[in-house]
């Protein structure tokens, strides 16, 4: 797939979870790891109850890979940009924070999520959220205009990943940081799942090398670089779990193969300051 082939089924498949035709919770995806409910699978990457019954329902899909927000250390009045809000779920914590002197921009590719976090922002009566229709790798937002760049679980889908951290480095101000949930890879990953569209929309296939991805970070021009969390899957008590079967039926791969992809496979938390 070149990159805009890349980005258009990227988008159908989200645009499918936007619209609940899918779900983020059945077979092979990393974008949340577990066959659990959305809030389940939230508590376990590290979102309290208070955090997502304070969040306007239908904001969380359980499509991420972190909480971006709880290490962001965000201030009042801040103005924070959320890189691939889905329904806005990180955008609506980080309003609660920042306040009503401050700001939250989320952006999207999926016009079908722009339209789900619009609404669920009306619902909650938030009035500093905003979100804009645009690209990572293109940002719809003005140079040294933000104080701290948050994502949770986008950047690993990206086929331009230089562009998404040089674009963010512009946006933010002077001093400005990224605190950025995401999924890297411990080593290369097999043939046969590189090429697999699945896998690349369940944030396996697009994601690149521990090294390689905060390398390219710190090439955008960030300091300070460094991973602040990180876990690994446990391979053997994955392998036991339902979704195993969900990942070796979706990808047609065997147990032995499945293996060797999750045990390829890392979040991180990743911050950088400009
Ligand atoms: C795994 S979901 C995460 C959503 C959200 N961050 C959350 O945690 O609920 C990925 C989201 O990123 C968006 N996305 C993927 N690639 C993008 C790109 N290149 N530019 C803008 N949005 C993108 C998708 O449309 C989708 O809404």
């Amino acid at each position: 797939m070149n990159k805009v082939e890349t980005k258009k089924v990227v988008r159908e498949g989200y645009a499918k979870v936007a619209a609940q035709k899918s779900s983020c919770c059945n077979a092979a995806n990393s974008c949340c790891g577990s066959t659990d409910s959305a809030q389940d699978i939230s508590k376990k990457i590290g979102y309290t109850d208070e955090e997502l019954n304070a969040a306007p329902k239908g904001a969380n899909l359980g499509l991420g890979c972190g909480n971006p927000t709880a290490l962001a250390s965000l201030k009042k009045g801040e103005t924070v940009l959320d890189l691939g809000s889905g329904p806005g779920l990180d955008c609506f914590l980080a309003a609660d924070k920042v306040g009503r002197d401050g700001k939250v921009i989320g952006i999207d590719m999926t016009p079908e999520m722009i339209e789900k976090a619009r609404a669920n922002a009306v619902n909650g009566n938030y009035s500093n959220v905003e979100f804009r229709l645009g690209e990572i790798e293109n940002l719809p937002v003005a140079d040294n205009s933000v104080d701290v760049v948050i994502s949770n679980c986008v950047i690993n889908l990206s086929p331009d990943k230089e562009s998404v951290f040089k674009e963010t480095f512009r946006v933010l101000k002077r001093g400005g940081r990224i605190m950025v949930s995401d999924i890297v890879l411990s080593r290369e990953l097999p043939d046969f799942i590189k090429d697999s569209v699945d896998a690349y929309v369940s944030c396996f296939s697009g994601a690149i090398q521990k090294g390689k991805y905060l390398k390219t970070v710190a090439d955008a021009g960030f300091k300070d670089v460094s991973i602040v969390g990180e876990t690994s899957v446990p391979v053997d008590e994955w392998i036991n779990d339902p979704i195993a079967e969900g990942v070796i039926n979706t990808l047609k791969i065997s147990s032995d193969q499945a293996k060797e992809v999750m045990g390829s496979i890392i979040s991180v938390k990743v911050k950088g300051v400009k």
